[in-house]
């Protein structure tokens, strides 16, 4: 049976070892496992932690002062968010292929990163790298590896999750005092809304987009189906279709509502979810955020759809 409390105080000691007098850093994204990995090396050693959260403008709605309040606030992590939304939206304009947004947003990523810890001189990268992270991709069995940034840099990367699956990780994040927020949060993909914003990005798309996945959270857990669904969320589809509100016709965009069942998101089911809790939903979003004109519910499983759009 897996015991958390022992859990955090062998990883701590370890973490104290490994880093030892030097300074470490970590990307947190607000994701369980960074979350986690951040608070077991905040209590190793301290202010020598920093954690980086970028904005790229392309996260969930309020995320980035959520973070700041949970992390900065509450916890007292030294704890840095890096304003880059305008860089991210420049050079994402006209990028349409799922593929080349990817990249575009890995390499930013890594160049504000590398900006801060060159600024900084931290010699350790701590990873919230959970074990199916690299069981099946590698049969990896090694507990270090190093990093080279492009700049020639090196991190000695340290890895305090590596042991542990999702659901132990939850349990420790429970364990470390992290609000059910973040330890029980759905999965979000690290290009973040980019993924849901199909075709190009523009400011108009990535608000509603931003808008209506905020509404398809607070009604899934207001109804407690969060427990349930692996993941339920909003996506804009790269169409405009016609609608008419009051006596005046429109064309705008089509939101598309997503919610999947799952244990491991290799394959996933679309619920049996209730017709009202859909209904309430779609008229949240086409009277409260502008620009939509309709819309629909995506019923496809995964084989043959993936769960994200791009
Ligand atoms: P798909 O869409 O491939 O998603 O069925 C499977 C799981 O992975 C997440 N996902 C991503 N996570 N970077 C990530 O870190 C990505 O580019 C990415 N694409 C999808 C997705 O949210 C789901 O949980």
């Amino acid at each position: 049976m897996f015991n958390a409390s022992e859990f955090i105080e062998e990883s701590i000691l370890k973490l104290k070892e490994e880093i030892g007098d030097r300074k470490a850093i970590i990307a947190l994204s607000g994701g369980v496992d960074s979350s986690v990995a951040a608070v077991l090396a905040s209590k190793a050693i301290g202010d020598r932690l920093l954690a980086v959260f970028v904005d790229t403008g392309l996260m969930r709605k309020n995320e980035a002062e959520e973070i700041y309040n949970i992390f900065k606030g509450d916890l007292g992590i030294n704890l840095k968010i890096i304003d880059k939304k305008d860089l991210f939206l420049k050079e994402l304009s006209g990028i349409k292929d799922p593929e080349e947004k990817r990249k575009i947003i890995g390499r930013l990523f890594i160049e504000v990163f590398e900006e801060v810890a060159k600024e900084n001189g931290e010699e350790v990268l701590v990873q919230g790298t959970i074990a199916p992270d690299w069981i099946e991709s590698e049969g990896d069995i090694k507990t270090h590896h190093n990093i080279a940034l492009p700049s020639g840099m090196v991190l000695e990367v340290v890895e305090p999750l590596r042991d542990l699956y999702k659901d132990e990780v939850r349990i420790v994040a429970k364990e470390l005092g992290l609000p059910d927020k973040i330890a029980n949060r759905q999965p979000f993909p690290g290009p973040g809304l980019a993924v849901r914003v199909l075709g190009e990005i523009t400011l108009e798309k990535l608000e509603v987009c931003r808008e209506a996945n905020a509404i398809v959270e607070e009604e899934i857990e207001k109804e407690g189906l969060n427990k349930k669904l692996w993941q339920y969320f909003a996506a804009v589809l790269d169409t405009k279709a016609t609608g008419v509100k009051g006596d005046v016709r429109e064309y705008n965009w089509v939101v598309a509502i997503r919610m999947v069942e799952s244990l491991d998101a290799m394959t996933a089911n679309v619920p049996e979810i209730s017709f009202a809790i859909l209904k309430r939903i779609s008229k949240r979003i086409t009277s409260e955020v502008p620009n939509v004109a309709r819309v629909v519910f995506d019923i496809t499983d995964k084989p043959p759809a993936t769960i994200e759009f791009e």
